[in-house]
């Protein structure tokens, strides 16, 4: 029998950033091939046809913060997950499409070569398709001379560190990269805490003997991301180039970042589940238990912080929520949360525990579980914002026909999935803990499609996609503003 379209999927009431509404998705090849209103595709012929049941039908997730298999950069810790492992979780989890790191360290001179080396542990592994931001621990000339080179190879974003002695760079080195990246239409991500403030705060906790892991939270006092957010914004606005702040916690800081963007500066900031479900309680648990919340920033004082990012999310001040997902097992003394115990610190010490948490498999569920998004912000942020912001629009993040990879997530019918209460050995990572363990979940993809194919049935198989579908994707410059002038910086007479 000779088909007309590979794929249908019927009577869902499809979400994207702009549009709800009632209609049906042919899919051919790897594309979108149409979408129509409901019922127009019942004489069509297709291999295989899913029926919504009136699930919502959205872009796959992109999760453009995510960190796997990188070399120990600061301390012991190494993470858990590698590009095989990492990939799995997402896909199980929704996630169509991730932007990992290619850290560069201190010592090395080049980014090609760390490119290069990122390039060869994702190759043939991964179950969803994938890119690399660049992480510039050293902006020497030479690396900065490569920025042309990576764009060609279709890397168009990189992040640089305001804190942590391994990968910090001062204002004069973070001025050279903008520099360069404005002139190479490079997206620069920013993680904006102040690495002098926190080696303070640590030494004063030091000498009152204050080791646990709830003090992780004291030596990350908001205002440290608050002062290097507004210095970040400040030398993104003298540089007249775009930066996305990441993974931002703080009310006072996500404040600032609103009132750039308000005088229309190109100012993108992202934020994370762990900053809307987390607070300084889950750090402060019975003996080393803590640790397994330990990431920086660290979650903040009170529900109301939450509250105020999740604001943020619904008006437009978070660009992007991405995972961070920076996975360290807990019951590892060689790489993981425990290798901050020692004799001397028989429960641990906070500085020593690698910072960081799980999360790619879960960050689409819990938040749209949450019902406190509008769907398309939901979409918009989760999907279609990541994909524009790192130039991989409208190939992803959309369901445009002709235009847009068949990424799709099939959503169950309100109502139609049973709650549950989530435990660790229902996800697909290599971690022994998710901190979001013993949350009910509301929602979780029925179905995922990746370019045509089913890639996640829950209740068919679970997992089908295959080892190695995942391929590179090659991106633009951003779509979103860039700088508001035209032309080569220059300097202010
Ligand atoms: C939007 O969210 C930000 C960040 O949470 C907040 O500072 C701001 O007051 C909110 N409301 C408006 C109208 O900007």
């Amino acid at each position: 029998m000779a088909t007309d379209y590979d794929l249908i999927i019927v009577n869902g009431v499809v979400v994207t950033d702009t549009d709800i509404a009632e209609l049906d998705i042919a899919v051919k090849g790897e594309q979108i091939a149409k979408i129509v209103p409901k019922g127009q595709l019942k004489d069509a012929k297709a291999a295989r046809t899913i029926d919504a049941e009136g699930g919502y039908v959205m872009p796959g997730g992109v999760d453009a913060h995510v960190h796997l298999q990188e070399p120990p950069l600061f301390g012991k810790g190494s993470t858990a997950d590698n590009y095989e492992t990492g990939s799995r979780s997402a896909v199980c989890g929704g996630t169509t499409t991730m932007v990992t790191f290619a850290p560069q360290k201190k010592s090395e001179d080049t980014l090609l070569d760390t490119l290069h080396a990122t390039h060869a542990k994702a190759k043939d592994v991964c179950y969803i398709d994938y890119s690399f931001h660049l992480l510039v621990g050293n902006p020497s000339e030479r690396a900065l001379s490569e920025f042309k080179t990576l764009r060609e190879e279709g890397i168009s974003s990189l992040k640089i560190y305001m804190t942590y002695e391994a990968l910090q760079l001062h204002d004069g080195q973070i001025l050279d990269v903008l520099l360069e990246a404005r002139k190479q239409q490079i997206t620069t991500m920013v993680h904006a805490e102040n690495g002098q403030v926190i080696d303070w705060m640590t030494a004063q906790l030091e000498k009152k003997k204050m080791f646990a892991p709830k003090y992780h939270g004291t030596s990350h006092p908001p205002m440290a991301e608050t002062e290097a957010t507004y210095r970040a914004i400040c030398l993104s606005e003298f540089m007249d180039t775009p930066i996305l702040i990441v993974h931002v916690s703080t009310p006072a800081a996500a404040a600032h970042i609103k009132s750039a963007q308000d005088r229309g500066l190109p100012i993108y900031a992202e934020t994370c589940p762990q900053y809307l479900f987390l607070t300084k309680k889950d750090l402060d648990q019975p003996g080393f238990e803590g640790a397994k919340c330990v990431c920086s920033p660290p979650p903040r004082e009170s529900e109301a912080d939450c509250d105020d990012i999740w604001e943020g999310l619904a008006n437009g001040t978070f660009t992007i929520l991405s995972s961070d997902h920076c996975p360290f097992r807990y019951d590892d003394a060689e790489m993981g949360k425990k290798s901050s115990v020692s004799e001397q610190y028989p429960l641990g010490h906070f500085k020593y525990i690698p910072n960081g948490c799980p999360g790619i498999e879960t960050r689409l569920s819990l938040t749209l579980g949450e019902d406190r998004l509008d769907l398309k912000k939901f979409v918009e942020v989760t999907s279609a914002n990541p994909a524009k912001l790192y130039g991989l629009w409208p190939r992803k993040g959309g369901l445009i026909e002709g235009q847009s990879d068949a990424d799709i997530n099939i959503w169950y019918p309100p109502g139609k999935m049973q709650e549950y209460i989530l435990t660790n050995d229902m996800l697909h990572h290599d971690v022994d803990y998710s901190p979001f363990e013993g949350r009910t979940l509301k929602q979780w993809p029925r179905y995922t499609v990746l370019r045509g194919q089913i890639v996640w049935d829950k209740e068919n198989g679970g997992l089908l996609g295959k080892k190695g579908y995942g391929q590179f994707v090659k991106r633009d410059a951003s779509s979103l503003a860039g700088p508001r002038k035209a032309g080569e910086w220059e300097i202010p007479l």
